[in-house]
């Protein structure tokens, strides 16, 4: 048995150790806004937290989970939209969507680590979007940086 926390809550799995995070995500877990692109780590379509890490799920095997804090998209915000969500909205970033919640929990890890990321740093996310919105997420990722400097300073 594997027994790890899952958006704020115990969860636990015994099934195969080698089954990888996203598919116990999608299909035994119910969430299924991380999505499946490549299955092989390129893409970033199924990137969430892992102990505060973004990480491509489709690669990151069950066994590797005991003790660890897990955070998909519906979990990212808590009870409200987390700031890099706002941003996403106020940006009006998505087209078509399929990669936008991989794009957001991967924004979100780097806003974490890089409070006031540039260009190059926005860049070496390195997930993929079919739509090329990468312009609109690179303004929404720097709005959600001012977002969060403007919240620290109120504090
Ligand atoms: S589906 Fe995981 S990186 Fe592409
Ligand atoms: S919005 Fe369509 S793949 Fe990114």
């Amino acid at each position: 048995m594997t027994r790890f926390r899952l958006n704020r809550r115990d969860a636990s799995f015994d099934g195969d150790p080698e089954m990888p995070l996203l598919w116990y995500l999608r299909d035994h877990a119910g969430l299924t806004g991380s999505k499946f692109g490549c299955g092989v780590g390129q893409c970033g379509a199924c990137t969430v937290h892992v102990d505060g890490q973004a990480v491509r799920s489709c690669v990151f095997p069950m066994g590797g989970m005991e003790g660890r804090e897990i955070v998909t998209i519906e979990g990212l915000g808590g009870d409200g939209l987390h700031p890099v969500q706002r941003a996403w909205i106020e940006e009006d970033v998505p087209q078509c969507g399929y990669c936008q919640a991989g794009q957001i929990m991967a924004a979100a890890s780097l806003l974490q680590h890089t409070p006031s990321p540039s260009d190059a740093d926005i860049a070496s996310i390195g997930n993929l979007c079919r739509c090329g919105t990468y312009p609109r997420i690179r303004r929404a990722i720097k709005r959600a940086a001012a977002m969060a400097g403007d919240d620290r300073s109120e504090t």
